[in-house]
């Protein structure tokens, strides 16, 4: 019916597209309704979609991204849980093909980076994970939160016309403040990597009123910085979209071009930077990416020191 656009389609055809009968079409059609789709019916024209509610739904997501080659080619949405990153890595371990995507409207343990707990209230962002099996050695893992960082900025870009900045190594940020996260979290052997798990936190519909007021001077999300609602099952059509292509440009061999983008969107570029990693803290400017997607810190007595993780502040 998606693909019908503003036209319509007749139960006969969906029907037989689908390989069930008329019937079961009439009931899918009232399930739909029920979740806030609204579809008209006519005797003559048969069914058309008018308007699509602010939830994730499974078929609905997957008929936005017929397109894709691997990501989101088989997605999974949930209710709550506790952490979408959970779920991915369960399906990592039971041998699901890569390209799934998990979903949640809630997440009760949502978490970030360095053991943070991450926020994400019912149905205001978006919270999910994504299960990649690329051919990888361990310490090139941190290619995939550049890559994840690059479609995420593309996206949001495309649906809402704000201009996000990347910090490194994982946070995006609107005029200052967080507005997404990732949290890549991986399966490895010594030499290879099993599995990964791309995790994505999203504010999107969040306002002041629902960041606690710690986050508030920190944290952001995209109705505050634009001023309007925002379409979640689009905006996760896009993300996917632009990940989908950017993961065919790392199987292609072309990190580079990823990581040439990502040094452009990068504020903490060219910058002074004091990087926490456990009890080590480490001040310098950050210089470039390398081709695993480490940082190369210059550092006050000169010398090129590669950063694969930590805790960034921003000194000038
Ligand atoms: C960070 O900036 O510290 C990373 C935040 C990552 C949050 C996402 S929400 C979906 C997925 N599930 C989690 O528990 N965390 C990630």
């Amino acid at each position: 019916m998606r693909r019908a656009g503003t036209g319509s389609v007749s139960g006969a055809d969906l029907a037989q597209q689908l390989g069930v009968t008329r019937a079961a079409v009439w009931a899918r059609i009232e399930e739909l309704r029920k979740l806030g789709y609204e579809i008209t019916a006519n005797p003559h024209q048969g069914y058309r979609l008018l308007g699509t509610p602010d939830v994730l739904h499974a078929d609905d997501l997957l008929a936005r991204l017929s397109a894709n080659q691997i990501v989101g080619r088989e997605i999974r949405v949930f209710q709550e849980t506790n952490s979408t990153n959970d779920l991915a890595e369960k399906l990592g371990r039971d041998g699901v093909r890569e390209g799934a995507v998990v979903f949640a409207e809630a997440q009760k343990k949502g978490r970030g980076r360095l053991g943070r707990h991450w926020l994400s209230p019912a149905r205001k962002g978006l919270w999910f994970s994504v299960l990649l099996r690329p051919n990888l050695r361990p310490q090139a893992a941190t290619q995939f939160t550049v890559v994840a960082a690059t479609a995420l900025v593309r996206a949001i870009r495309r649906q809402t016309n704000l201009m996000p900045e990347i910090k490194w190594p994982n946070d995006i940020l609107l005029r200052g403040k967080k507005v997404a996260g990732i949290l890549t979290e991986l399966s490895a052997e010594l030499d290879h990597v099993k599995y990964l798990v791309i995790g994505i936190g999203v504010d999107v519909n969040l306002t002041s009123t629902d960041l606690p007021a710690d986050l508030r001077k920190i944290a952001t999300s995209l109705r505050i910085e634009s001023g309007q609602a925002v379409s979640r099952p689009e905006l996760a059509a896009a993300i996917l979209g632009e990940l989908d292509a950017d993961y065919a440009r790392v199987r292609a061999g072309q990190f580079a071009a990823v990581a040439d983008e990502w040094e452009e969107q990068c504020t903490t570029l060219s910058r002074t930077v004091t990087i926490r990693i456990g009890d080590r803290v480490q001040t310098g400017v950050a210089e470039s990416l390398d081709s695993e997607g480490a940082l190369l810190l210059r550092t006050q007595h000169g010398r090129l020191e590669r950063v694969l993780g930590g805790d960034v502040t921003v000194e000038k």
